[in-house]
């Protein structure tokens, strides 16, 4: 019996789905974001923007999520040309992990460079406030699933490829120093990325703080494997919209999740648009 191949034709239909957006725009960004529940807004902002429904897009999986819009938008964050996802699919609504990743394989295929991956989390460490912004510093697997397997595609990078640097220690920096700026206190943590859609139980969390952990969610870590597999290089900030089951006498609620990632949309944005041109500049550095 032969594998299954779940990875086969993702390369050219990559491809051109990349070649389909680009054919949209004349703006070439080398920087894409995915934007995370509650935290849409971003998208809204940008100026000369195009926005395409994922519908639209050849291969595209559409978002079913509840506070994601399910849209490509191309755009100018000031002078900064950006690609940013409005909205993700989720292991948890039933894709399978290569369409969660397609997305990010098309931001590589469309020359992007370095992409800012966000997303709303639990807070684990109880340092965190609710409304903490916290850069990713590492990421532990936990979703039993990854965007490489099956026969890999070299065009889209290594079989073995490292995970030591999966989160730019320059870019953190950069948005550590830009945080500190904007007075939001700097913040690193470990996310561990979870299935879901189950909100964990408190034996869960004491488990994962156990092993590391800083916070808990149900995205991210594909999109970053896929990303780091094509050479890109990526930064990923968590919002803490919740303290993590048990930490709290309370129980969790997905509206608690949008309602504190729109309290601290503001903050965020800033924090978007102080770190982009600074970014722009450190790809552009490295291409010299
Ligand atoms: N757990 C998992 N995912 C999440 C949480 C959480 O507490 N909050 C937002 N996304």
């Amino acid at each position: 019996m032969k594998p299954r191949d779940t990875t086969q034709d993702v390369f050219p239909r990559a491809e051109s789905a990349a070649a389909f957006v680009l054919s949209q725009t004349k703006l070439r960004p080398q920087i894409g974001l995915v934007l995370g529940s509650g935290l849409g807004a971003f998208a809204d902002e940008l100026t000369k923007a195009v926005r395409i429904p994922y519908a639209q897009i050849p291969s595209f999986p559409r978002s079913t999520a509840i506070g994601h819009a399910g849209q490509l938008v191309v755009g100018k964050a000031g002078d900064v040309p950006v690609a940013v996802m409005q909205g993700r699919v989720h292991l948890y609504e039933g894709y399978s992990v290569n369409e969660v990743a397609f997305p990010v394989r098309v931001l590589g295929r469309m020359g992007v460079r370095a992409v800012i991956l966000t997303n709303a989390a639990g807070g684990i460490n109880t340092e965190y406030g609710q409304g903490a912004l916290v850069m990713i510093r590492d990421h532990i697997n936990l979703q039993g699933q990854n965007p490489l397997v099956g026969a890999n595609d070299d065009r889209l990078g290594p079989r073995f490829p490292d995970m030591s640097y999966t989160y730019a220690k320059r870019y953190r920096e950069i948005a550590l120093e830009e945080a500190k700026k904007l007075s939001i206190p700097p913040r690193e943590g470990v996310y561990v990325g979870l299935l879901g859609p189950s909100y964990e139980t408190p034996a869960e969390i004491r488990y994962l703080r156990t092993i590391g952990a800083d916070l808990v969610g149900m995205s991210t870590v594909p999109e970053a494997i896929a990303a780091r597999h094509m050479g890109m290089n990526v930064l990923a900030i968590s919002c803490v919209t919740n303290m993590a089951a048990g930490i709290l006498d309370q129980p969790l609620a997905h509206e608690e999740v949008l309602d504190t990632g729109r309290r601290v949309m503001g903050q965020f944005v800033a924090l978007l648009r102080a770190v982009l041109p600074r970014i722009a500049k450190e790809i552009a550095a490295s291409r010299e």
